[in-house]
């Protein structure tokens, strides 16, 4: 099972093994992360030093399209920095030209055969695209993280998903977009918005530099969860 709140690591770089660190301190067991980001590392020492059991962990890090070709390469090296035996979820970080897309997701699929990887996802793909996927190799990935805009479209996008049984994981819930939608309600605009999230039961996971902005949100999740 995914846990419905997540920690994003972009744009961390040397901060990130305090504020993952900090994360699973609170209760955080999701971890976002990417080649791209160049903070596996750090988010690796963090894992490294947690104490939290592996099983209760969902790591996820995602293949940069430009190295095509080097999957396996890339993927040994993301398990090394981030100091893991296999990946929850690995995700093709954006879509890219046909040809080498079919090669790296079957190489992707392979790493999930031999037990290198649990999850096989995507990321800012559309339901066009996930459907090529399926006419082109066969198979749906496991899951695909993307922006999925609050407001009248997001209950369709979830259930074009869920039928293809394709997991939607929310990546940037802030964005400008969002919060649009949603000033009316401000000063809790974040709350608002987790929330909207979570009604949907979606898996969200959302970046920040502040320890007090990851322990309020938690606590925003847990409140809602509880209320349920
Ligand atoms: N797959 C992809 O292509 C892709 C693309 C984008 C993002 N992502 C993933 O999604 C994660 C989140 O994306 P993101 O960081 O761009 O956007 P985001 O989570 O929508 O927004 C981050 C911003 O929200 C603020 N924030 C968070 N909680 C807050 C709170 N309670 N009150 C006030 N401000 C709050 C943060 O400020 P503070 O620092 O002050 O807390 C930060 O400026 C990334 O870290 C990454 O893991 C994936």
């Amino acid at each position: 099972m995914i846990p419905r709140l997540g920690f994003g690591t972009w744009g961390l770089t040397t901060e990130a093994e305090l504020m993952v660190d900090s994360a699973l301190k609170l209760g955080y067991r999701l971890i976002d992360t990417a080649s791209a980001y160049a903070n596996e590392r750090e988010v690796g020492k963090a894992l490294a030093t947690s104490g939290v059991p592996r099983w209760q962990l969902t790591i996820c890090t995602k293949f940069p399209v430009e190295f095509a070709g080097k999957e396996w390469e890339v993927l040994d090296f993301s398990l090394v920095s981030l100091q893991l035996e296999y990946l929850d979820v690995w995700l093709l970080h954006a879509p890219m030209p046909a040809r080498e897309l079919v090669r790296t997701l079957e190489v992707m699929r392979e790493a999930r055969a031999v037990g290198h990887v649990r999850r096989l996802g995507v990321s800012n793909f559309s339901i066009q695209q996930l459907d090529w996927v399926k006419r082109s190799l066969g198979f749906y990935p496991d899951l695909n993280q993307s922006f999925f805009p609050l407001g009248s479209t997001l209950s369709t996008t979830i259930d074009s998903h869920r039928r293809r049984g394709i997991v939607p994981m929310a990546h940037s819930p802030f964005h400008e977009q969002n919060r649009l939608l949603t000033a009316h309600s401000e000063p809790k605009v974040h709350e608002t918005i987790l929330s909207a999230y979570l009604r949907a039961e979606v898996p969200v996971v959302f970046g920040s530099r502040s320890p007090a902005h990851l322990a309020t949100n938690l606590e925003v999740f847990r409140r809602l969860t509880k209320s349920r």
